[in-house]
């Protein structure tokens, strides 16, 4: 798409020089241009003299009638993104619909005051955060003197709008999401961006948070010394662990039985070979609390949480999607035991960068068992340790407090040309324009940088 140098986004500022509102066409005689300037002169001339209240009441309506009628915008998403930054306040989540919108102008992050006390409880805080310390740190990244004004949606919710098994994406626009489908269920047909996750960020964040110190006394050397020390190898339980509550899909909402439940398959796989796979709930929830009301709880295994950093007691961890994708993966890879992945329904940006029996071994629900029982075995032991070096010096590499907010900005990146390729044939400047300017008008003081 050609961009214009610059939006006409301000206004306030720019409404008597912006050349396609005012002045006539550039084709015009000299004459007519010279009559219009003078007409321009004599206007600002007059308002010159006036009151400035009278001023900003007048310079709004000689824009309205200076500026061509708008066109009605047809682009979905615009009509969207207005309609939810029109909007005071922000209702979050709420399922595919938990939209959140930003807007990048000038490498900042804006977002409207009012929705800011919800933001900075919503999960998409972390990515704002990750956004606005990238956007300080990557001029290489965004040219800033031919950066345009870009229009950003993301969904809060764990929905991405995506359902991989038809092929349908009930949501007609590119946006920033949490999760994508992996490509085993083919592109193109899915607009959704990943984000950098959240709880990457959070957990980090939140671990290290003392004085605003965070990250900097911080090293994964020495996080990795430490879990040597604490759950060294040969120490290590031969057996392969995961604990979870029942998610994957509501009882009633899906009308499944509760063995056609992925997790619930795990457990069972577990319940076959104890010796080799120990696999248990902690909590049920999502309608499957029948299944301990009713007493089945014969037919699975139910079991203590297990603190996070316990799981390395055990020389392998499985790592399986619930409701959605599984945010737990990039912390797992940060440990000194094996990750066993269940193949994703959902992944995120950088799986792409990681290889199966490199960084983690890949599994299914049928072949759990055999691949649990050749990590396992005693002469694998160096492939698997192998294994876990490539995690951990992806994880170094990726989880630090420079590499997250640059992804979260090349994700962005990667979001904008998404929206400029949906859009590029269909008069995005002029429809953005058109909806930029309603929406200041709008919401007037209350587009505000987005620190939240
Ligand atoms: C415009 O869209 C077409 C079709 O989707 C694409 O091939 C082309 O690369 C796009 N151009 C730009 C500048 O994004
Ligand atoms: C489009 O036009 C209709 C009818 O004139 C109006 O109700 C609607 O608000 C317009 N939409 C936009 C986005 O301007
Ligand atoms: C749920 O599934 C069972 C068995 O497949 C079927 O008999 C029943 O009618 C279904 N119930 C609903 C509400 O769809
Ligand atoms: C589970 O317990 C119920 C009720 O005590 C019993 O009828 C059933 O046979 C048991 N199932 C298994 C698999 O042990
Ligand atoms: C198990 O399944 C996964 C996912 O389909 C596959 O990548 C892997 O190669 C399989 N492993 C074995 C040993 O069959």
């Amino acid at each position: 798409m050609k961009r214009r140098s610059r939006q006409v986004d301000d206004v306030e500022h720019h409404n008597y020089s912006d050349p396609d509102a005012v002045l006539p066409e550039k084709k015009c005689r000299r004459t007519q241009k010279l009559k219009s300037i003078f007409l321009l002169l004599a206007v600002v001339a007059v308002i010159a003299k006036t009151s400035s209240a009278w001023m900003s009441t007048t310079r709004t309506t000689a824009v309205r009638l200076s500026y061509a009628p708008p066109s009605n915008v047809t682009n979905q998403f615009l009509a969207t993104f207005e309609k939810v930054m029109s909007s005071p306040d922000l209702i979050l989540p709420g399922g595919f619909s938990a939209y959140v919108p930003l807007i990048l102008e000038d490498r900042k992050l804006l977002c409207r005051g009012s929705h800011k006390d919800v933001l900075s409880k919503a999960r998409s805080r972390a990515y704002i955060e990750m956004l606005n310390k990238g956007l300080d740190s990557s001029e290489d990244l965004i040219d800033k003197d031919d950066s345009p004004s870009v229009p950003i949606i993301l969904i809060e919710s764990d929905e991405s709008g995506c359902h991989n098994h038809i092929h349908l994406d009930q949501v007609p626009f590119p946006r920033l999401t949490w999760h994508v489908p992996p490509p085993k269920y083919g592109t193109g047909w899915c607009q959704a961006i990943s984000m950098t996750g959240y709880e990457s960020w959070n957990s980090f964040r939140y671990m290290h948070s003392y004085h605003d110190t965070w990250f900097f006394d911080y090293t994964w050397d020495a996080r990795f010394t430490n879990n040597e020390r604490k759950y060294p190898w040969k120490s290590k339980i031969g057996k392969a662990i995961w604990r979870g509550s029942t998610t994957g899909r509501t009882r009633l909402e899906h009308n499944i039985t509760f063995d056609e439940l992925s997790r619930a398959k795990l457990v069972k796989k577990s319940m076959d070979r104890p010796d080799i796979i120990d696999a248990a709930f902690t909590s049920f929830v999502q309608g499957w609390e029948v299944v301990l009301d009713e007493g089945h709880s014969n037919q699975t295994i139910v079991s203590r949480h297990v603190p996070f950093g316990a799981l390395m007691k055990y020389r392998a961890i499985i790592d399986i999607d619930g409701n959605s994708w599984s945010s737990r993966f990039t912390k797992l890879l940060c440990t000194n035991s094996v990750v066993i992945k269940i193949d994703p329904e959902y992944i995120e940006h950088f799986y792409a960068d990681l290889e199966p029996m490199i960084h983690y071994v890949p599994a299914s629900l049928e072949n759990i068992t055999e691949v649990a029982e050749y990590v396992l075995d005693n002469n694998n032991q160096d492939e698997m340790k192998a294994i876990v070096r490539s995690a951990n010096s992806w994880c170094k590499g990726f989880n630090t407090k420079e590499q997250l907010p640059k992804d979260a900005v090349s994700q962005l990146m990667k979001y904008e040309t998404a929206l400029m390729e949906a859009y590029n044939e269909s008069g995005w400047d002029e429809d953005w324009r058109i909806v930029q300017r309603r929406i200041r008008e709008n919401i007037g003081e209350d587009l505000v940088d987005c620190n939240v």
